[in-house]
C-alpha cells in the first residue's frame, strides 16, 4: 500500500476529528489507503432496525431517521442486508427483482435519500448481493420453469430424476409431492435448509436444484447470460451510489457438472490415521434428519474464482468493495478468495473461524489472528451477524456480562484489519430464541424445530428505548423484543458513561484518530500466557499496547519491549480502559476480570 508521507504529517497537525475522517468520500484516505481498509462497517438487518410507518417491520426511512445515531457511533459504512423485492420466504435472500426496492422497506427514492443522507455524514452504503440463487417468483425462474425449451431454461439447474435404487433411503415428504413412483432426485445432495436439494416440477417433469430453500432455486453460473445479467444488476447499484457489496453465499455458485454424489461426512474422531472411517462408523444426521455429507461437489468449487475475478473488475471501475460470505475451513481457502494482482477477487473475505472461536480464550484468539495475519490479505473481523447467535451470549455464557462485551469490542476494534459490527452489538443486545414452533419465522427454524431453532433469536428489534417495543415500532413488532431491552437500549446507555455503547463509541473514535490502531503492524506479546491476550500495534516509532484479560480473575502480567526499544521503566498511558487503571508500569500490568487496557507505551 502506497503511503503519502507529506499528507500524513500535515494530517497529524490537524485536530483529532478532522484527521479521523476524509472530507470527501474519496477512494483513498489521507494516508493513501483504500477507504474500506480503515472503515468501520455496521451491518443492518432492515426488517429489525427501525420502523418508520408502524407496520411492525423496519424500513429504509427508519434507517435514514437514525443516521445521526450511526454517525455518533462512528461507523463509516453500512451493510444493509437484502431490501430488494422479494416474497420474503428467507426475508429478502429470495430476490424477485434485482433493480428495485421491496415495497415493505420503501421505494427507490427512499433508498436514494438514505444514500444521500449517509454521504452527507461520510457514511457509505453497501448492499447485499444475492448471487447464488433467486426467488422462485423471479420472472427468470417463472420463464425457466414454463417449458423445457424456454430460452431461460438453462438459467437454472434442471435435471431428470433417477430411477429409485431399491437400497437407497426413499426421499419423500411434502417437498416432493407428485414425484412419479420409483423416481428419485438426480443425486444425493442435501439442502442446508433441510431435506433434499432438489425439487420436482410436475409441469416439465424435471427437478431443479436449490442449495437453500426450495423457494430459492440456484442460478446456473455456467451460463454466460446469467453472468452478464447479474453484473448488469451490480452496475445498476454502483451507478446509484452503492459503495460495494457483501456477496451472499459465494462459495456455492458452482456445482459439479456431472452431479456426482457427495460422500458422507465423518467427524475427525470417526476417522483412522489414513483418513478412512472406522468400520461400522455411521455419518451423523443433520438437524433435519438427513445424513450429514461432505459437500465435495457443490461447495467451494474452483470455478467460483473466475466469476469473482470478473466481478472484481466491475467493482474496481467504481472504487467499490466486495465483502465475501466465505465459509472457509482453513486459511489456504481464505487466501484464495483474496485473489492476486490482476486476478484480484474479494477485498474482504470474512473469516468465520475467528467469529466462531466461541470461547473467551487468549490462546485460541491469538492462534486465529496469527493465521489470518499470515494469509497476506487485509484481515476482516466480526463476531456477530444475522446467521449466528449474538456474541453477547455466545461469549458471555449463561450470565453474559457487559465486561465481556467491552472486551470483545476492544479486540475487534484494535486488531489490524477491517471490523464489522452487527446492529445492537454496540448496546449488548442478547439473543432471544423462539419459545415455541408457532413463534418461529425463520424457514430454517420452521423446518428444523426443535433441534434447529432458526435465526430469529439474533434478528430481534433494535433496542432504542426502555419503552414499549423498545422504541422500535408503534405497531406489533414482527419478532418479540429481547428480554434485556429495559437495561440495554440506546437511550439509557447514552446517559451512562460506563455503558457498552459509550465504550464502543470511545473505541471507534480512538481507532479513527490513532494511526497505530489503523495502520500499525500487529506484534503478539507473551505468546504463552493462558489468560491475557496482548499485542502492540506499532507505527512509525510509536507503539500502542492492548492487553485483554480473558479470564474471570484479576491477572498481573509484565511485558518486555526491549526489542522495540523500551526499557524496564517504560509506562503505559491509558487511552481506553475497562476494569483496569489507566497508568501502569510495563513491568506490572494489572487487569481485573475481563479487564481491558489500551495504552500508549511511553519511555
Ligand atoms: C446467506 C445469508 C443467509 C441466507 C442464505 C441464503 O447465508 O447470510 O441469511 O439465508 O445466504 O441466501
Amino acid at each position: 500500500m502506497k503511503r503519502i508521507r507529506g499528507l500524513v504529517s500535515i494530517a497529524l497537525l490537524l485536530a483529532g476529528s478532522a484527521f479521523a475522517q476524509p472530507k470527501k468520500l474519496g477512494r483513498l484516505d489521507r494516508e493513501g489507503h483504500a477507504w474500506w481498509q480503515h472503515a468501520v462497517f455496521y451491518e443492518i438487518y432492515p426488517r429489525s432496525f427501525a420502523d418508520s410507518n408502524n407496520d411492525g417491520l423496519g424500513d429504509l426511512n427508519g434507517i435514514t431517521a437514525h443516521m445521526d445515531y450511526l454517525k455518533k457511533l462512528g461507523v463509516d459504512a453500512l451493510w444493509i442486508t437484502p431490501c430488494l423485492p422479494s416474497p420474503q420466504v428467507d426475508f429478502g435472500y429470495d430476490v424477485a427483482d434485482y433493480t428495485d426496492i421491496e415495497p415493505i422497506y420503501g421505494t427507490l427514492a427512499d433508498f436514494d435519500r438514505l444514500v444521500a443522507q449517509g454521504r452527507k455524514r461520510q457514511i457509505r452504503v453497501v448492499l447485499d448481493f444475492v448471487m447464488n440463487h433467486t426467488s422462485d417468483q423471479h420472472p427468470w425462474f417463472l420463464k425457466s420453469k414454463s417449458s423445457r425449451t424456454d430460452e431461460y431454461r438453462d438459467w437454472y439447474i434442471w435435471r431428470d430424476g433417477k430411477q429409485a435404487d431399491p437400497n437407497a433411503p426413499v426421499s419423500s415428504g411434502p417437498l416432493n409431492a407428485n414425484v412419479p413412483t420409483g423416481e428419485q432426485p438426480p443425486n444425493n445432495w442435501t439442502s442446508i435448509f433441510g431435506g433434499p436439494a432438489w425439487k420436482y416440477d410436475s409441469t416439465t417433469q424435471q427437478w431443479f436444484y436449490h442449495f437453500f430453500d426450495p423457494a430459492q432455486p440456484d442460478l446456473n453460473w455456467r451460463n454466460p447470460r446469467v453472468q452478464d445479467a447479474m453484473f448488469d444488476a451490480a452496475r445498476f447499484w454502483f451507478n446509484r451510489g452503492v459503495a460495494g457489496f457483501r456477496l451472499d453465499a459465494v462459495d456455492t455458485l458452482f456445482e459439479d457438472p456431472e452431479l456426482r454424489d457427495n460422500p458422507p461426512y465423518f467427524a475427525p474422531n470417526q476417522l483412522d490415521v489414513g483418513g478412512n472411517p472406522f468400520p461400522g462408523a455411521l455419518p451423523r444426521n443433520d438437524a433435519y434428519g438427513m445424513p450429514e455429507q461432505r459437500r465435495l461437489y457443490n461447495d467451494n468449487l474452483s470455478e467460483n474464482h473466475a466469476v469473482l475475478q470478473r466481478l472484481r473488475r466491475v467493482a474496481d471501475q467504481y472504487g467499490a468493495v466486495l465483502i465475501g460470505e466465505t465459509w472457509t475451513d482453513n486459511i489456504a481457502e481464505l487466501k484464495r478468495y483474496y485473489g492476486d494482482g490482476a486476478a484480484g477477487e474479494i477485498q474482504l473475505p470474512m473469516d468465520f473461524l475467528f467469529a466462531n472461536v466461541n470461547r473467551i480464550s487468549a490462546p485460541e484468539f491469538r492462534r486465529q489472528v496469527a493465521l489470518v495475519e499470515s494469509s497476506g490479505g487485509w484481515p476482516v473481523y466480526l463476531f456477530s451477524n444475522h446467521d449466528i447467535t449474538r456474541a453477547y451470549n455466545r461469549y458471555g455464557g449463561v450470565h453474559p456480562s457487559d465486561e465481556v462485551a467491552k472486551l470483545l469490542a476492544a479486540l475487534l476494534l484494535t486488531l489490524r484489519g477491517t471490523p464489522i459490527l452487527y446492529y445492537g452489538e454496540e448496546i449488548g443486545m442478547e439473543n432471544r430464541d423462539p419459545v415455541s414452533r408457532e413463534e418461529v419465522r425463520d424457514p430454517i427454524g420452521v423446518r428444523g424445530w426443535p433441534l434447529e431453532k432458526g435465526r430469529d433469536g439474533e434478528r430481534t428489534p433494535m433496542q432504542w428505548t426502555a419503552g414499549q417495543n423498545a422504541g422500535f415500532t408503534g405497531g406489533k413488532p414482527w419478532l418479540p423484543v429481547a428480554a434485556n431491552y429495559q437495561t440495554h437500549n440506546v437511550s439509557s446507555e447514552e446517559q451512562d458513561p460506563n455503558s457498552i455503547l459509550n465504550f464502543y463509541r470511545a473505541a471507534i473514535r480512538l481507532r479513527h484518530r490513532d494511526p497505530a490502531l489503523r495502520e500499525g503492524v500487529y506484534v503478539p506479546l507473551n505468546p504463552e500466557d493462558p489468560n491475557v491476550m496482548a499485542y502492540i500495534r506499532q507505527y512509525r516509532g510509536r507503539a500502542v499496547l492492548i492487553a485483554l484479560n480473558m479470564s474471570p480473575e484479576t491477572q498481573t502480567v509484565s511485558f518486555d519491549l526491549s526489542k522495540q526499544g523500551y526499557g524496564s521503566r517504560a509506562k503505559l498511558r491509558g487511552l481506553l480502559v475497562s476494569n483496569a487503571s489507566r497508568e501502569q508500569m510495563l513491568s506490572s500490568v494489572s487487569l481485573q476480570a475481563y479487564g481491558v487496557l489500551i495504552g500508549e507505551v511511553v519511555k
